[in-house]
């Protein structure tokens, strides 16, 4: 048996899988996010371990039996987070988030540097400008910092009592050098940090330590448990859908969207904002370009129109009749890739008087379909086009807006039979890679595929064209935000 556990921003969950990777029970418990001045979000690193516990003692409880054989754990989080601990091991603050967008101008100061050696441009989410920011703003807290941690590695230590992360994670730090998979003495030293305060580096899919004789008892494991590296959330879902071998990739359609493709070298594009990080899996990395407002956009129109997003979509039937005259900019919660813009906002552009909530329905799942073909085309300027994606997500529900996406893309859009084979998933797949020394990517097969959507071939020309319009306006409006 092996657990996987996923940090996730709005909650913790926590798998049991079997050898033959079945689901046998999962737990999850809810995490709440302070915001404590516009633009920052925060969360108290001990709500993690209290959620962990209480996910775990759970499933002990529905599941002793299986519990009692678990052999390894993999963990999974949001990734960035800057966890600060001070020489007890205590946190020195609450953790600054993946979403927290204050060190914009810290973001800048590192940028050139990060770009040469990691192959990403500083963003304000990422953990690295972040301790400038502590060390300018909170010089007491700064001084004290003896470790910094990212989210599921600071549950690690709880757990092992081992200070240890893996690559994919830490490659969103920026103090990684994506390339070599090892820490960089001349990133750490812009934030004035040395490698003694970070943890040591692990492959996701090796053990870094077992786990302590008190929590074995507790939950009932009898044998040894190891505990995998694990991944940041998006490198374990890559592992949960399968996508490890180069050339294989998802696209997650949820609140924020993902589309993800896996490389057997490294490739860096940092003028499309294109995330280039390590796999979690050996010898692999990835790029990955995100959509902050996917799902969120429907999710969005629907609190306006009073309206469920399915009762939304389904006057639009099962097959696009090609484009809007409408164009919606989905870019509620500012820009990631490939514009990289926290302050640009989201627009409807030629609204006519005969447009309803058809109209405004239809613009709003092409604007995101044309923003992840905006993400695809920056990853795949370096890389070998993918031949299709799988589809995660809620969004992917919507067959409607899978033709949209798959016909935009000009790709095949795989949809799994339906199971979880999200981030959770994933680590738990790579816990069982550690704690049976198997080969990882055996393990992280793709799961059976119930329906792939194809292209519409007479509408993917109409719909490139309404992505070049789509793709004109950007430039236009980003000047002109009101505010
Ligand atoms: C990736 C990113 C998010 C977080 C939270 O760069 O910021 O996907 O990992 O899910």
């Amino acid at each position: 048996m092996y657990l996987g556990i996923d940090i996730g921003t709005s909650s913790l969950k926590a798998v049991l899988i079997d050898g033959d990777q079945r689901i046998l029970g999962s737990r999850s418990t809810e995490l709440e996010v302070s915001r404590p001045h516009p633009g920052w979000s925060e969360q108290d690193p001990d709500s993690w371990w209290t959620a962990c516990l209480a996910v775990l003692d759970g499933l002990a409880a529905d599941h002793p039996k299986e519990m009692a054989a678990v052999k390894g754990i993999g963990l999974s989080g949001h990734m960035h987070g800057a966890t600060l601990l001070d020489d007890a091991d205590k946190p020195l603050r609450p953790c600054i988030l993946w979403n927290d967008g204050r060190s914009a101008a810290e973001a800048l100061e590192i940028s050139a540097a990060s770009e040469r050696i990691t192959g990403n441009i500083a963003m304000p989410g990422f953990t690295a400008p972040k301790l400038i920011w502590v060390k300018r703003h909170e010089p007491e807290i700064f001084a004290k910092v003896k470790t910094v941690l990212l989210p599921k590695d600071y549950v690690r230590l709880k757990l092992t009592g081992d200070k240890a992360s893996e690559m994919s994670d830490s490659a969103g730090t920026l103090w990684l050098a994506t390339p070599e998979r090892a820490w960089s003495d001349e990133m750490l030293a812009l934030t004035d940090l040395d490698r003694s305060q970070m943890p040591e580096l692990f492959e996701g899919s090796a053990a870094t330590g077992t786990l302590k004789a008190d929590l074995a008892s507790r939950w009932g494991m009898t044998g040894k448990v190891v505990l995998a590296g694990g991944g940041g959330d998006n490198a374990a879902s890559g592992c949960g859908v399968g996508a490890v071998a180069p050339g294989t990739g998802f696209i997650s359609i949820g609140t924020s969207g993902v589309v993800f493709v896996t490389a057997d070298r490294y490739r860096g594009n940092p003028a499309g904002a294109v995330h280039a990080f390590c796999h979690a899996v050996p010898g692999t990395w990835h790029q990955m370009g995100v959509a902050l407002s996917a799902a969120g956009s429907l999710e969005w129109l629907s609190e306006v129109l009073e309206a469920k997003p399915g009762d939304l979509i389904a006057p639009l039937g099962e097959m696009p009749q090609g484009p809007s005259s409408v164009v919606f900019l989905p870019y509620l919660s500012g820009e990631r890739t490939p514009h990289n813009d926290v302050k640009v906002r989201g627009a409807f552009l030629g609204l006519d008087q005969a447009d309803g909530r058809p109209a405004l329905t239809q613009a709003v799942l092409e604007g995101v379909a044309f923003s992840f073909r905006d993400c695809l085309d920056v990853l795949t300027m370096p890389l070998a086009e993918p031949r299709r994606l799988i589809a995660v997500g809620g969004g992917s529900r919507s067959r409607y807006w899978l033709r949209v996406i798959a016909t935009v893309l000009n790709l095949p859009i795989a949809v799994p039979e339906d199971g979880d084979f999200g981030a959770a998933f994933g680590a738990a797949r790579l816990g069982l890679v550690a704690a049976e020394n198997a080969d990882p990517f055996a393990v992280c097969a793709p799961p059976a595929i119930r329906e792939v959507i194809e292209p519409i071939p007479g509408l993917v020309e109409a719909y490139a064209e309404a992505h070049a319009t789509y793709s004109s306006l950007y430039p236009a409006i980003k000047g002109a935000m009101p505010r």
